[in-house]
């Protein structure tokens, strides 16, 4: 049977590496990458985005991605990388919404929504994060609060759009603690976004909805993570620095 969904890995790599050391695990990961259909993403930092670019360069299921954007198009934004920037090195996948940038830089559901329609304009695929901290978690809200995530930053995109989006589900409380969500917290979870996405818009949109899951996702689980239905891939921190244990992860896939 046709697989509905595209496989996908992407290794977020934060603020971390230089740009040798960024050199070298995108050389290794390019190296060690056995032939498969399987997506894989390195989102390194700006400053190394047009090397990694050329390192992966040619490789027709490897992509760069930027950890984030301006929504301006140019101007007097100082420190802020532009659309076009990112177009001009080459970068196809762009994260949005990360709960570091929610936490850290006070970014808001309404400021991810432009930012995201931002990148769509600019012919880029904006990876969209979203996740609830700790206590939604404990309260038993997780799926109101990523639903009301979802709708306030999303929901307003035709139907065209919305379609291009990879969605990512990355559960705040599991973010670099080590401590994942089950694989069966990880299904109900993927299971309830793409029931909010068939509410909205429909049926087949949602069933061709790629959505990762992210969350201290490593060689030891991400197996089983990826066996669940509505899991289609994940969205890698810390283990997405040691080459090794990225190129595991993208293996982890169930056989067709
Ligand atoms: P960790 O894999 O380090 O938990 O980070 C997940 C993440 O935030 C990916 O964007």
């Amino acid at each position: 049977m046709q697989r509905q969904r595209i496989r996908m890995v992407a290794g977020n790599w934060k603020m971390n590496t230089d740009y040798e050391q960024g050199r070298d695990l995108a050389q290794e990961v390019v190296r060690k990458l056995q032939p498969s259909d399987v997506h894989v993403v390195m989102a390194p930092p700006f400053t190394h985005l047009k090397n990694v670019g050329n390192i992966t360069n040619g490789i027709s299921n490897v992509s760069i991605a930027a950890q984030n954007c301006h929504e301006q198009t140019a101007g007097a934004y100082t420190g802020e990388i532009s659309i076009a920037m990112l177009q001009s090195v080459g970068v196809k996948y762009v994260i949005l919404g990360h709960s570091e940038r929610r936490q850290y830089f006070g970014e808001s559901d309404e400021l991810i929504g432009k930012k995201v329609k931002a990148v769509l304009a600019g012919g880029m695929v904006p990876i969209f994060c979203c996740g609830e901290p700790l206590e939604v978690r404990e309260a038993g809200n997780h799926e109101a609060y990523v639903a009301d995530q979802l709708k306030n930053s999303l929901f307003d995109l035709s139907e065209e759009d919305f379609k291009k989006i990879i969605l990512a589900y990355e559960p705040i409380w599991a973010i670099g603690t080590g401590k994942t969500a089950s694989p069966e917290q990880a299904q109900e979870m993927h299971k309830a976004i793409r029931t909010q996405v068939q509410k909205k818009y429909g049926e087949d949109t949602s069933m061709r909805q790629v959505i990762l899951y992210g969350g201290s996702c490593k060689p030891g689980n991400a197996k089983e993570l990826f066996a669940q239905a509505d899991v289609d891939g994940g969205l890698i921190g810390g283990a997405s620095l040691k080459s090794d244990d990225f190129i595991a992860i993208v293996e982890s896939f169930p056989e067709d």
